[in-house]
């Protein structure tokens, strides 16, 4: 039998905390219940004391949610504190309180300015203040990673012996490397059983030096019995462990069994990334856009042979998809059969004038839509500007309003739109003027500069019917670099 690990989910807390990643609270509200359907045993609902917003927070999300799954509120080893993370969590049926202090020698002397007696003293007091308003305490020694170790194993006795039942041993800083947490975690667990304590260990890890889900699994594999980790790896500086890698670590290595559902790891990234408004970057393992993408000619011909080629993980497995890009590099077989996708087929003779189109246009753009590959079928010729964006003009009702002029062939469309901002009224205000049904599947817009002079570019996709291509624009004023962008894709598709 495997061991279950338990998993803490932190990304409504200390994923939060990382800086411009701020969820408002009706987002927090929202995403509680996607991460009990991930199947997250605990989630960590925030810091109730650090602001009525996080206070709010957990109450609400006990409320909603805490009949299911642990609801925990976080506390620093402080009276007040403790008493408001208890009051934060009244609604939940299994409500935990974690409460930390630091522990490392430059911690206690230069943050806290306390002595380590003074630091275990608050440690004890804090962990049974707690036990007077919950069952389940989790106690965490903040910086554990720069601890002294013996200092570690007195601290965990006094307090298991003050009731908490999970201790948390955190490398608040990411200076462990996975050898290091290995053996340290190992020797302290060891230590603490030996003088006859017990506890559920866990471990805690940010990701300054890049190791934080490495760290992870070495905690795990010395022993500890819960990870705390967050959605898309969100954290404090570099970022706590990603909940998605060390779920896809232990399942595909056998190191234990989790609840978590992983077919919901996709979408729940997604959620996390638009509630946060930061998209994990394009090769992050598991959720990243090129997680599952092959481009490479080698590669996409192992991959049609057999997905295994270059698929360690199945896709589908994480609410994914695997995906053939394309690019100068691109195999030929790859290519074929991405237009027989399309419906075009072709004599050996017509292929092989295509691909050498093909091969020349994409080494001149980034990144190759199906729109590139008509225009390699028709020798690289550009596409046509079947819609153009005449004028636009902004309203100001009591929202938002556009009204957008466009030449549709040789006819000029007028017309007004409103939606939840200026960008979205204009594209409604186009998307009447032609009349379809064309799906933005993404839309991303990027300051390029450093000052107010910087430029808008905007970079999205469209889709129609199976297919699928890039709209760009880079504008001064952000709104007419979107329009536009919307303008080139539909243009594209027109195509
Ligand atoms: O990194 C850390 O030490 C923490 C504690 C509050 C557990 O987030
Ligand atoms: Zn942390």
């Amino acid at each position: 039998m495997q061991d279950q690990i338990i998993i803490f989910d932190t990304t409504l807390r200390d994923g939060d905390q990382a800086s411009g990643y701020t969820m408002r609270f009706q987002d927090k509200i929202r995403l509680a219940p996607v991460l009990r359907d991930l199947g997250v045993n605990i989630i960590e609902a925030g810091f109730p004391i650090s602001s009525p917003g996080d206070f709010n927070a957990v109450h609400q999300i006990s409320k909603d949610i805490g009949n299911g799954v642990t609801i925990c509120g976080l506390a620093r080893a402080l009276g007040e504190d403790i008493e408001r993370a208890a009051k934060a969590l009244e609604p939940a049926r299994k409500p935990r309180i974690h409460t930390f202090i630091s522990t490392s020698p430059l911690h206690m002397e230069m943050k806290l300015r306390k002595s380590p007696e003074e630091v275990m003293e608050s440690a004890i007091e804090s962990v049974e203040k707690a036990r007077q308003y919950v069952d389940d305490v989790e106690f965490s020694l903040e910086d554990f990673g720069r601890t002294e170790k013996e200092f570690a194993v007195c601290m965990i006795i006094e307090a298991v012996k003050a009731g908490a039942a999970t201790i948390n041993l955190p490398d608040t800083v990411g200076v462990f490397h996975p050898f290091e947490a290995y053996e340290k975690i190992k020797w302290v667990i060891s230590q603490v059983r030996s003088h006859g304590y017990d506890a559920i260990f866990s471990v805690h890890n940010h990701n300054d030096l890049g190791m934080a889900t490495a760290n992870t699994i070495a905690g795990i594999m010395a022993g500890c019995r819960q990870a705390e980790v967050t959605m898309n790896a969100i954290g404090e500086r570099a970022g706590n462990a990603s909940l998605e890698e060390v779920v896809a670590i232990i399942h595909f290595k056998q190191l234990g069994k989790t609840t978590v559902n992983t077919k919901h790891i996709y979408p729940t990234s997604e959620l996390v990334a638009q509630y946060t408004r930061h998209t994990p970057q394009p090769n992050k393992a598991i959720v990243g856009k090129n997680a599952f993408a092959h481009e490479a000619g080698i590669h996409q011909h192992g991959q049609i042979m057999d997905a295994r080629s270059y698929e360690i993980l199945d896709p589908e497995d994480f609410g994914a998809e695997s995906i053939l890009t394309f690019g100068p590099r691109s195999g030929r077989n790859a290519l074929k059969s991405r237009y027989a996708q399309l419906g075009i087929t072709f004599s050996d003779e017509e292929f092989q004038e295509t691909a050498k189109h093909f091969t020349e246009i994409a080494d001149q753009v980034i990144s190759v839509d199906d729109a590139d590959l008509i225009r390699a079928i028709r020798k690289g010729e550009e596409v046509p500007q079947y819609y153009r964006l005449a004028d636009y003009h902004p309203v100001r009702t009591n929202g938002f309003g556009a009204v957008v002029h466009l030449d549709v062939g040789h006819k000029r469309i007028i017309e007004y739109n409103e939606g939840n901002g200026q960008i979205d009224a204009a594209i409604h205000a186009i998307k009447k003027a032609i009349a379809n049904s064309i799906q933005l599947t993404d839309f991303r817009v990027e300051a390029e500069g450093p000052g107010s002079e910087a430029v808008g570019c905007t970079r999205l996709e469209l889709q129609k019917n199976g297919w699928s291509v890039t709209g760009k624009s880079e504008h001064t004023d952000v709104v007419t670099s979107a329009i536009e962008a919307y303008i080139d894709g539909c243009n594209r598709l027109k195509y």
